[in-house]
């Protein structure tokens, strides 16, 4: 706990002053981040029954939650973009007036916290006085975010320091939205489904989020922060704040490059990020190191190159799927000091989910607290349960994952689910084309999304829930980051999902994407070799390292082949499309006349 006696930004003590005089809480604590606070949190959850201690042996330092189950995921419908016009925030985006919502969110937060503590969280986003990273200061009525952000953010009295008397920080507001005003309004889990607004101020760089307890609407930090506002912030300042992965890779020279990767929500992202080589690979000096799994926050460095860091300081991944065999780095990074909310519980206090492993246990306490079987009909953990991993548990965290001035990018990996017509790799012309790409880019809805399963769901860059101001400006933004730098990393479109006419997939996916990797690796040396098509490079047959793998060269033709149709395909909201930039409409007709 922070003595607020201490605390020497003014701006910093009167804006809780304020927020804690509209909202009413029962006392007001500042969070430390330590150790102590959280198992102070912790017991005081487990006490109320908002929280389970898993088995110390099995899981040490690990809980388990469980939501309520109107409150299991973000909610793109009840997030807005309050900029000071409609326009501002674009044709893809929920738009209110700034002024309209402040008094709508002034009347909901009025005595919102009543019988509650309110926590005043410090956190920086990015190494703590890094140039690259940010401070947010996050208020919040839910201790189940207070011991999340300390996994998923750095929070620490030094942030505090590094704010000094008169530094900037973003200012994030957020209240689960049930005072407590009987003994029964004390739940578990406390949400206000019906009245649940998560709202971004890009002008004044504000954030303010009410009635969910839940992932990125609740831990202001992550999708709320680190891209809607920070890519706004990163438009006005000349950086990018994206959706993407950051990967490390050795070749067998010994050379280190960064490859960052951008992937809609369920495109095995998490997965790419942890990525092992085949044993052929790495006998050979390959070799894949984790920076993120998530975002990116790049910036051009004083020697013109671009430099990623990750903002965030955590794994807040999708638990079901992830086992020894699809992920081990991800399940590794879950033995301790780990958050799960939504999974399965097994008879001897351990975490289960759909996937972990193939045989299911005879019996489990399902995500909703009921008794479960393999002969249940309903999944035993929520399809978007998750865990909050401290990414000091990585295994295969890489070297250079705190450097200050990040890491410098390579190349640009894109792609999403694409069943048919796209190959599973290609590599892009320019810059200006790779934008091209990423702003086409697209993927097929799965159980999880929202819509129409199997629909292909239109997702610039992976950015559609998550650009803070109008896309057609922030796909413009991008197009100009490319300019003047002293060497431009290349975009390569991929795509592990194609599907054979059995809808089997074709490609193995998972290890065998480091093949892939180690192409786009060695392109940027000169060193491998490609075939001009009217998409983009590609890599022929004997320009992937096979080492290890049984795949015919006739079926790698099959699977490399394009359908101009599909290729061609426009996927963008008119609206959308027709306030591109100007460039992005000539790579366009320049497609369709190669295509020709
Ligand atoms: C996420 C997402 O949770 O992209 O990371 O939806
Ligand atoms: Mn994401």
């Amino acid at each position: 706990m922070i003595d607020p006696n201490t605390v020497k930004n003014k701006a910093l003590v009167a804006w809780v002053d304020k927020w804690a005089a509209l909202t009413t809480p029962d006392n007001v604590v500042w969070c430390d981040g330590s150790q102590e606070e959280a198992d102070m949190l912790y017991n005081q959850m487990i006490a109320k029954g908002a929280c389970i201690k898993l088995n110390q042996e099995k899981r040490p330092g690990c809980h388990l939650f469980r939501s309520d189950p109107r409150d299991v995921a973000r909610v793109e419908a009840r997030t807005f973009i309050c900029s000071n016009t409609k326009q501002e925030a674009g044709p893809t985006n929920n738009w209110m007036d700034p002024k309209e919502m402040k008094l709508k969110l002034n009347d909901l937060f009025k005595g919102c916290m009543k019988g509650r503590t309110m926590y005043v969280i410090p956190f920086s986003m990015g190494p703590i006085g890094g140039p690259i990273s940010q401070i947010g200061i996050e208020i919040t009525d839910s201790p189940y975010v207070v011991v999340s952000m300390r996994i998923m953010a750095r929070v620490s009295p030094k942030v505090l320091e590094v704010l000094g008397e008169t530094g900037k920080f973003v200012p994030c507001v957020h209240s689960v939205g049930k005072p407590i005003n009987t003994p029964e309004d004390d739940v578990a889990w406390p949400c206000n489904p019906e009245n649940t607004y998560i709202t971004h101020f890009p002008e004044t760089r504000e954030i303010i989020s009410f009635g969910s307890g839940y992932g990125g609407n609740a831990l202001l930090g992550k999708k709320c922060f680190s891209l809607r506002i920070a890519s706004a912030m990163g438009k006005a300042e000349g950086w990018m704040a994206e959706h993407m992965l950051i990967l490390g890779v050795t070749d067998p020279k010994g050379r280190k490059s960064y490859v960052t990767g951008a992937f809609p929500s369920a495109c095995g992202k998490t997965n790419f990020a942890m990525l092992i080589a085949p044993k052929e690979l790495q006998d050979k000096g390959w070799k894949i190191t984790c920076v993120g799994d998530d975002i990116a926050w790049i910036k051009p460095g004083p020697d013109g190159r671009l430099y990623a860091i990750n903002p965030e300081n955590g794994f807040f991944g999708v638990a079901p799927g992830t086992s020894m065999k699809t992920n081990p780095n991800a399940l590794l990074s879950c033995a301790k000091n780990t958050i799960f909310t939504n999974v399965a519980l097994t008879d001897d206090g351990d975490v289960w989910w759909e996937g972990m492993t193939k045989e299911k246990p005879a019996h489990l306490i399902d995500w909703l607290g009921n008794d479960w079987t393999p002969e249940s009909e309903t999944p035993a953990a929520h399809p978007n349960s998750r865990f909050a991993a401290p990414i000091e548990n990585c295994p295969c965290l890489d070297e250079n994952a705190e450097k200050l001035e990040g890491v410098p990018v390579s190349a640009i990996v894109i792609g999403g689910r694409r069943p048919k017509g796209i190959p599973l790799v290609f590599e892009s012309f320019n810059w200006t084309h790779g934008v091209y790409l990423g702003a086409m880019m697209g993927s097929e809805r799965t159980a999880a999304a929202e819509g129409k399963q199997g629909e292909l769901r239109s997702d610039p860059m992976a950015m559609l829930p998550f650009a803070g101001y109008n896309m057609a400006d922030y796909l413009g933004h991008l197009v100009s980051m490319g300019k003047g730098l002293s060497q431009t990393p290349r975009f390569y479109h991929v795509n592990w999902f194609r599907r054979d006419e059995n809808g089997d997939f074709m490609w193995p996916g998972f290890g065998a994407n480091a093949r892939v990797l180690a192409w786009i690796v060695n392109r940027q040396y000169g060193e491998a070799k490609a075939k001009e098509t009217a998409i983009g490079f590609v890599p022929n047959y004997d320009d992937i390292d096979w080492d290890g793998m049984e795949y015919s060269a006739d079926t790698f033709a099959e699977l490399m082949s394009y359908d101009a149709e599909t290729v061609a395909a426009q996927p963008l909201k008119e609206e959308l499309y027709d306030q591109l930039p100007h460039s992005l409409k000539v790579e366009r007709e320049a497609l369709l006349e190669r295509l020709s």
